[in-house]
């Protein structure tokens, strides 16, 4: 939801910001803006539409100045156009201002300054922060640097809702001031520059050595030096950390799309999340989570939070550790967990899973299980990220940054990384039989390979997206551990072709859905776990009778006639089953996706890391 960028040193901005705009374009598109400190005071150059628009602006090869920011929008208050476009200003001109969330109670504030003879010229929530920095920093006696800090602070402190802001002003031609809460915001440093972003991959390039603000600190920027404060303007120190991500994992190294390299990534992806953790001669390592055999025997329910693709791995990792640990497994969609008034206590074990770290529900879910005594665990991609910082214990996929919007090799990673929590508290437990434990250990080494040979599907998929492009409607179909990745299957296949799908346990069409079975319509099914495979060869058998055109991704030998195409992977074990039978569901999606001619990376209406509730 909305990418800022800002760039503080020695170098002219504009470029660094438009190719930080760029490299965040992911997180929202429909507008795009820049502002610099230029001799004659703030310049601002905005319009609706990508960043490539903002380039091609004769005004932007004007700018000269050193510092400045900028914003890619997805928008919330008031429809994408020029003036509603970041960065706003006050009316006095002195300050420009990029802001990624939602001001809750922009109305009140708006409604206040109106009365005070200040004026709006958007419908956006953001133009209230600019004027008010602006009606706090008249009211100051002094109009010195501490002048300009408090003003920001007292702004965001009548702030309700989620914000990243960065914020630069015409009298302070050498500073810029950064906040956050609820809303992602990383600052790069190295000796004299600064390099501001929504996230992490967007400035990899220029350092690796990034600071972390918490919710309403402060940091007051210089070219050569950051001062950090609290919410009382009282200084701080703030360590910076050093982040391993290759520079070129954020670019598209030779691939047409960030999804299909990144589907592509996932043997990697697997191999580094598993690490040194798994090994058959010794036990599953996760001592960063202290947790005891005393502690995980008191426990008495296990919550798996998370939305969207998050989610989807979250039900994976309910079945495996349901079946080797034995403790009840719920799976909440964050934005639901928290309006339910959930029954969560200390003996609740509260797992939150989030590829960006910054989903605002999942965090706001994380918030709510914490105060109510819940023990928490984060499961992040981004180091530094708001939900590990929220956490009471964090552990990361190793996926590397995960670019495109549709969700893959973070996907992956999760389950892998739900299947050894799962080995590792049964190991705790000492309650499962070592052969399996084993087993599971083995098969899971041995899934980078695996993952190898099943993209030797691709040219099939290719030909079956060529097939059903044009299709309105495509049902997902499988039970048990195949239901789980039918989800998913359908979740790709919505966000980026705009077919619309659903998915159902296989035993449940009858009970309803079959009505919307009719000829030609394109039912695809999942097939891995041997053990409910005739049942659902039955269930498929019945949308066949009805006229439906039939794809079967398996790893067992079917009897290929019955269906219209038949995509055969490697067999391993049902647990780890979703990290093999999801690849040719996201190629098909994104072939299909490619036959219609889409923005794959970019799908309409969404935004990689959702910071909105
Ligand atoms: C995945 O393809 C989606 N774009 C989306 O469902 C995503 O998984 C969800 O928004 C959660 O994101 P997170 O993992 O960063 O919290």
């Amino acid at each position: 939801m909305c990418g800022i960028v800002g760039y503080i040193g020695t170098k002219k901005a504009c470029p660094i910001l438009l190719a930080g705009l760029s490299r965040l374009e992911y997180r929202g598109y429909d507008s795009a803006g820049i502002s610099t400190i230029e001799k004659n005071g703030l310049s601002l150059v905005k319009d609706k539409g990508r960043v490539k628009i903002l380039e091609n602006n004769p005004a932007i090869n004007t700018l000269e100045g050193t510092i400045g920011i900028a914003h890619t929008r997805w928008a919330t208050h008031g429809k994408p156009s020029k003036e509603n476009s970041h960065p706003h200003q006050d009316n006095s001109k002195i300050f420009s201002v990029v802001h990624n969330g939602i001001i809750e109670n922009y109305q009140e504030l708006r409604n206040m300054l109106e009365k005070n003879g200040y004026t709006f010229l958007s419908q956006t929530d953001t133009e209230v922060i600019p004027n008010l920095i602006n009606y706090y920093y008249k009211k100051e006696q002094e109009h010195d640097i501490h002048a300009f800090l408090k003003a920001v602070r007292n702004c965001c402190l009548d702030l309700k809702g989620s914000f990243a802001i960065e914020v630069i002003s015409s009298e302070f031609p050498k500073n810029m001031i950064v906040v956050r809460k609820d809303s992602p915001l990383v600052i790069g440093t190295c000796e004299s520059e600064k390099y501001i972003s929504s996230d992490i991959p967007a400035i990899l390039s220029y350092t690796r050595d990034f600071y972390f603000l918490n919710d309403l600190e402060f940091a007051l920027l210089e070219n050569t030096n950051t001062t950090f404060f609290n919410s009382n303007l009282e200084e701080i120190n703030k360590p910076t950390s050093n982040i391993e991500w290759d520079a070129t994992a954020s670019e598209k190294n030779g691939y047409e799309d960030f999804m299909l390299k990144e589907i592509y990534e996932q043997p990697t992806a697997i191999r580094e999340t598993i690490g040194s953790k798994i090994s058959l001669e010794s036990k599953c390592d996760f001592e960063e989570l202290e947790l005891t055999k005393d502690y995980l025997e008191s426990v008495n329910k296990i919550y798996i939070i998370a939305c969207g693709t998050a989610m989807h791995a979250g039900l994976a990792g309910k079945n495996v550790i349901e079946k080797l640990c034995r403790i009840p497994v719920e799976v909440d969609i964050a934005s639901e967990f928290r309006y339910r008034n959930p029954i969560v206590n200390e003996k609740t074990l509260c797992i939150f899973i989030s590829q960006s770290g910054e989903t605002a529900d999942t965090i706001a879910a994380l918030k709510l299980a914490k105060l109510c005594g819940s023990r928490t665990i984060a499961i992040s991609n981004v180091i530094g990220s708001s939900i590990t910082r929220e956490a009471d214990y964090s552990i990361y996929t190793h996926a590397g940054p995960e670019i495109a919007v549709a969700s893959t090799k973070a996907y992956t990673s999760q389950v892998v990384l739900l299947n050894m929590l799962a080995l590792y508290f049964a190991e705790i437990l000492e309650i499962v039989d070592m052969d399996l434990i084993n087993n599971i250990k083995k098969e899971m080494l041995l899934l980078p390979k695996k993952i190898e040979e099943t993209f030797s599907c691709k040219n099939s998929i290719q030909e079956f997206a060529k097939k059903i492009y044009q299709e309105k409607d495509v049902f997902f179909l499988g039970r048990g551990i195949d239901e789980t990745v039918a989800k998913e299957g359908s979740l790709k296949l919505k966000e980026i072709s705009y077919i619309h799908s659903e998915s159902y346990a296989a035993g449940e069409l009858k009970h309803g859905p079959i009505a919307l079975i009719e000829n030609g319509i394109t039912v695809i099914s999942i097939l891995m776990d041997s053990s409910l495979i005739e049942k659902t060869i039955s269930n498929i058998q019945e949308v066949i009778s009805r006229g439906a055109k039939t794809l079967v991704v398996t790893s067992h030998d079917c009897n290929t006639t019955m269906f219209d195409e038949v995509i055969k992977i490697p067999d391993t074990i049902p647990y780890l089953s979703p990290i093999l039978s999801v690849i040719p569901l996201q190629l098909l999606a994104y072939y299909i996706s490619k036959e219609k001619g889409l923005d794959v990376d970019k799908p309409r209406n969404l935004a990689k890391s959702v910071t909105v509730e």
